[in-house]
Parts: structure tokens; C-alpha cells; sequence
């Protein structure tokens, strides 16, 4: 059985003094729900300020991107060695750096496999636009993002790491994937697609999230289909409320 998981990526939100009240405000809660997988992605600058406050409790800590390099002259850029230690888990390929930053398929597999190589695991990112939804290319381009970026990773990274399966157009649009549809995507072509490339107990152990306006009143919805392990959560992970009823949702689906 996969345990679910649901992560919050807070994107360029919270300031350190706003990232810390949210914290103290959800964690006891998030705390006590066992059997789901909690965990925070805050911007760098407030990570090491929540992982302090999340220290003693069963949420986990996640960064939102990171470079490949172990360190060297690249202005601007986090190592995975920085974040080794700090985080448990590192977002890579986000739909938003790979559209307004320049990230490629091949950058968010040289970013799982450093994840890995400093004891990170990776949330890889994958989906499609409108265009490519409406033109039915949805199968051809998610199945194409997952095999750039499991390249040359073992099977048992591959059973270990998490993949996001967000459509872009339900990324903050308030129009998610229907329960079904995202189980249609996430069961034949993501899982479909590891287990091709690292046969069927590793896919039927990797974790697949949804992401894409999730919110505490669809994820029931979501989460009762079973090929869906989790959600990343955008908008609604930044108030305590709706984050914390998501993760509730989580357990009660599970
Ligand atoms: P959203 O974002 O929940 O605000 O749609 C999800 C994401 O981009 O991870």
C-alpha cells in the first residue's frame, strides 16, 4: 500500500515572518494525522526557520527547486548539498520553471538524480497544457517528460520518488482534473509509462500526486481514485484551514 502524501508548495509566497505564523498555526493539527504524508515547500529563504518549528513533529520539509551542482560560481543558484540535511524532499520540473525559468527535461533529471546522490527525494513534475490537452496530445507529451526524467535512475529510486501530475491548465485556475480524468492520466500513462521502463512493482510502488486547484472540497474526489497517492497543493496549502482539511480528506480517503 502507498502511503498517501500531500505537499504544499507555497511558490513566491510568505515572507519569513509569514511562513513562520503559518506554521505555528497548522502544525500541531497536521501533526496528529497520521497515515498521510505531510509536507511543507516554503521558499528557501524561510526553510531553515520551518524546519526549526517542524522539528519534533511528523511534517516533513521540502524545497521547491534546487540546482544540480554540489556548489561552484553559480550566482543566485541552492545546492543539494545545502539542502541535504535541511529537507526531505526537493520539487524539480515545476511547470512554472520550466515556462518562465528555462527548465528542460533534461535539467530536472540531472536535479532527481543529484536529489538522490544527497539523500533528497525528488517530486518530479509532469503535464500537459490546453493546447496539448485539446490537440490529444496528453498521452505522447506526459509519457515523454516521465522517461527524460527517469533517465539512468535505478528502480528502487524510481519506488521511492514522487511524481506530480499537474495539467497546467488546472494550475491555479480554479478548474481541476475531474477524479477520474486525472486517474485515467496518472494510472495508464504515468504509472503505465515506470512500469514500461522499470516493470511493475516499481511503478506500483511509486507515489503519483495530483496538483492542479486542488482544494479541500475536490480532493475527496481526487484521492478516492486508486491510482491518485497524494496532491501538491498551490493556493490552498497557504492558509492553515484548507491545508489542513486536505490533509484530513487524505486520511479519510486512504
Ligand atoms: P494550485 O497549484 O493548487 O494553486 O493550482 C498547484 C501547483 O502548481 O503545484
Amino acid at each position: 500500500m502507498r502511503t498517501p502524501i500531500i505537499a504544499g508548495n507555497w511558490k513566491m509566497y510568505k515572507t519569513i515572518a509569514e511562513a513562520t505564523a503559518l506554521v505555528r498555526e497548522m502544525r500541531r493539527e497536521l501533526n496528529e494525522i497520521a497515515g498521510v504524508e505531510k509536507v511543507l515547500c516554503p521558499p528557501f529563504i524561510a526553510l531553515s526557520n520551518v524546519a526549526e518549528l517542524i522539528q519534533a513533529t511528523s511534517i516533513n520539509l521540502g524545497a521547491q527547486d534546487m540546482y544540480w551542482k554540489q556548489e561552484g560560481a553559480y550566482t543566485g543558484e541552492v545546492s543539494p548539498l545545502m539542502l541535504q540535511g535541511l529537507c526531505q524532499y526537493v520539487i524539480v520540473g515545476h511547470s512554472e520553471r520550466r515556462q518562465y525559468f528555462g527548465e528542460t527535461d533534461e535539467g530536472v533529471n540531472r536535479k532527481a538524480r543529484a536529489a538522490f546522490e544527497h539523500g533528497l527525494i525528488p517530486i518530479i513534475c509532469v503535464g500537459e497544457n490546453l493546447e496539448q490537452n485539446e490537440a490529444g496530445l496528453t498521452e505522447e507529451w506526459v509519457s515523454g517528460q516521465v522517461r527524460a526524467a527517469l533517465t539512468d535512475l535505478t528502480a528502487d529510486q524510481v519506488s521511492r520518488l514522487v511524481v506530480a501530475y499537474e495539467p497546467i491548465w488546472a494550475i491555479g485556475t480554479g478548474k481541476p482534473a475531474t477524479g477520474a480524468g486525472a486517474n485515467s492520466v496518472i494510472g495508464l500513462v504515468v504509472r503505465g509509462t515506470v512500469a514500461d521502463l522499470f516493470g511493475e512493482e516499481t511503478a506500483q510502488a511509486t507515489r503519483i500526486q495530483y496538483g492542479g486547484s486542488v482544494k479541500p472540497e475536490n480532493i475527496a474526489d481526487l484521492l478516492a481514485e486508486p491510482h491518485i497517492d497524494g496532491a501538491l497543493v498551490g493556493g490552498a496549502s497557504l492558509e492553515s484551514d484548507s491545508f489542513i482539511r486536505i490533509v484530513q480528506a487524505a486520511l479519510s480517503a486512504g
